[in-house]
């Protein structure tokens, strides 16, 4: 998730998009940059945090764009910062999102032209030139470069002698804010909220024309009309996008951030994974082991990543809390995978883990969010999880997008190494594939878990129980609620209670099940009634179709395969964050916890 702002009009051009990046920060912080047009096209940009760009004052500037990165592509480098430009210098392009054909495209130029950087975005400012140059207009050029562009992208671009900045949304938000002769554009309204109100939001497939006193939206070969609204939204609401606190904000954005961690990635229909990894067919073939190594949240993703890759990349798996690990070359180091999960590729504890199998002759991979991160250096292969990022310091979108991040892993390696067949791969790449609108349908029945959680949120403790792929996230139900409510709570194996957590059952301790696919529902549910014939209110979430008459509530989950867990999880989230926010608690900063854990 990057940050794209854009400014036309008679006010301090350079000073307004440099404020507007400033408010974006908080969408990415690994880089930024601006091009300010005056006759010239002058563009500063660097990796590094927003305050350490200087943006020179340029009184006779009146369009400017400008963007903060969270890497996909390429490290959060000097020349990976966006603005990018073409060979000429006259066109100037920012861009959030990923293009997935962008190497098809970067492989047909580079005879004729001249790459500085490693990024996606930067084909895009070659293909406008190319398009110029065979005497299309701006606005035609970028309408013709956008039509053959794959994946979900937002971009912006200005260049030498063109009045105004065109605009593109694919699957990826921009905004535009209107004010007295100017006009404003931004990834959402934080850019520019405290300028103007008066915005319209962009639709999938629209173009918008900017200049200082007119907006020209098309959409396709339609001109449209899109409504103007007022958003009634302080910088601070605007910045959490109307939601209360960040990690709300954050489970909302799970169908987007799970698209991401799939864009480009899957053929379905072939069965087929590209991670754009290094691992050879022998070597994929010889592992022998893999160890994963994670802490907390990320730990729950590894032990759902077991089970996936047991079952069909046939391998022998064990995963460790980093901060207990200790290399076991049982075998030949070298025949072992050390995967590490870890959303900041920066926890101390990982980090430390990582280095002992490094050291030991392992080889390592990590699973991160973090491009450029020690982790993401350090390892042999990275594989980003695309989330975005993730500012509430509970991790919610991070674990949605490490569980569907190793399930590709899963198949690529099932495939790898001939045990997976390709129609059993389409089977799970098709599941996965679903899982954003599944997601999305959870999301919809946010009202159903706010009024349980209301009704529970005096309970003494809580349990959460499941099995097999229910068992990591009946852990992490129970993680977010401790961590955000300061509520006791536990995640069980259902099969656990009976041998001792069952004393602690009574009537004022709601028990969380997970009954859907992959977690052995029928067997859970015995656990089930053995607490609520103790008196125990029972919360199934559950895609069974009879609605049990064992469960006080039942949380809906679509049926989505072995994604379901996934998808469940989702409403231990938001009951997580209902309990919590009845509570009054501090969600995006609970007490005694920190984002990046970087000490042991
Ligand atoms: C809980 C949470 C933590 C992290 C853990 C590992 O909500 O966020 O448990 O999962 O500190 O962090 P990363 O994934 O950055 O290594």
């Amino acid at each position: 998730m990057c940050g794209i702002t854009g400014y036309i009009g008679d006010s301090d051009c350079s000073a307004i998009v440099a404020q507007s990046l400033k408010n974006l920060e908080y969408r990415g912080y690994d880089s930024a940059g601006v091009a300010l047009l005056d006759d010239e096209l002058h563009i500063h940009k660097q990796s590094g945090q927003i305050d350490d760009l200087t943006i020179p004052p340029m009184p006779d500037a009146t369009c400017g764009i400008g963007h903060t990165r969270w890497s996909t592509h390429g490290a959060p480098t000097d020349a990976n910062a966006h603005p990018h430009s073409d060979c000429t210098g006259q066109v100037a392009v920012v861009h959030n999102g990923i293009i997935d054909n962008y190497e098809r495209f970067k492989r047909e130029l580079r005879e004729d032209h001249r790459f500085t950087s490693e990024t996606d975005t930067e084909v895009i400012a070659h293909l406008i030139e190319d398009a110029l140059d065979e005497g299309f207009s701006l606005r035609n050029a970028v309408e013709n470069v956008v039509s053959m562009l794959e994946g979900s992208f937002a971009i912006a671009v200005t260049a030498v002698g063109f009045d105004g900045i065109i605009a593109a949304r694919q699957d990826s938000p921009l905004v535009l804010g209107h004010g007295e002769n100017e006009n404003f554009l931004g990834s959402d309204v934080t850019a520019f909220v405290e300028y103007t109100q008066t915005v319209t939001f962009l639709e999938d497939g629209d173009l918008a024309h900017i200049t200082a006193d007119d907006v020209r939206i098309t959409n396709g070969d339609t001109v449209v009309e899109r409504d103007r609204q007022t958003v009634e939204w302080d910088a601070d609401a605007a910045e959490k996008g109307g939601y209360e606190h960040y990690m709300r904000k954050e489970i909302h954005e799970q169908p987007h951030a799970v698209r991401q961690a799939l864009s480009g990635r899957i053929d379905e229909f072939a069965g087929t994974v590209d991670l754009d990894l290094s691992l050879s067919d022998e070597y994929c073939k010889s592992i022998d082991e893999i160890q994963i190594i994670a802490c907390g949240t990320s730990y729950y993703a590894g032990l759902y990543a077991a089970e996936l890759l047991e079952q069909y990349a046939d391998i022998r798996i064990s995963v460790h809390i980093a901060s207990e690990y200790e290399f076991r070359a049982n075998r030949d180091p070298w025949r072992t995978l050390v995967i590490a999960v870890t959303q900041s590729g920066e926890t101390a504890d990982t980090l430390r883990a990582l280095r002992k199998a490094d050291g030991a002759g392992a080889r390592t991979l990590a699973v991160t969010n973090t491009v450029g991160s020690t982790m993401a250096r350090e390892a042999d292969d990275t594989v980003y999880i695309r989330s975005g990022p993730e500012i509430g310091v509970a991790a919610t979108k991070t674990f949605a997008s490490q569980v569907i991040t190793l399930a590709l892993l899963t198949v690529y390696l099932g495939r790898q190494r001939n045990v997976l067949s390709s129609s059993e791969a389409s089977t799970i790449l098709n599941e996965v594939s679903e899982v954003p609108g599944a997601i999305q349908q959870v999301l919809d029945a946010e009202s159903v878990v706010h009024e349980t959680a209301k009704e529970f949120a005096d309970s003494d403790a809580y349990f959460f129980i499941g099995r097999r792929f229910g068992y990591p996230v009946a852990l992490e139900g129970a993680l977010k609620l401790k961590e955000i409510s300061y509520e006791h709570a536990e995640g069980f194996a259902s099969g656990e209670l009976k041998h001792g957590p069952l004393a602690l059952v009574t009537e004022n301790t709601p028990v969380l099940a997970i009954l859907t696919e992959g977690t052995s529902a029928d067997e859970t549910l015995h656990n089930v009634k053995e607490v609520e014939s103790r008196g125990a209110p029972a919360i199934g979430v559950s895609s069974e179709t009879d609605p049990n008459p064992v469960f006080d509530t039942v949380f809906e989950v679509p049926k989505v395969g072995l994604m379901e867990p996934v998808v469940a999880n989702v409403y231990l989230q938001l009951f997580a964050y209902h309990v919590a926010s009845q509570k009054d608690r501090s969600i995006d900063k609970p007490r005694n916890l920190a984002k990046s854990v970087t000490v042991e």
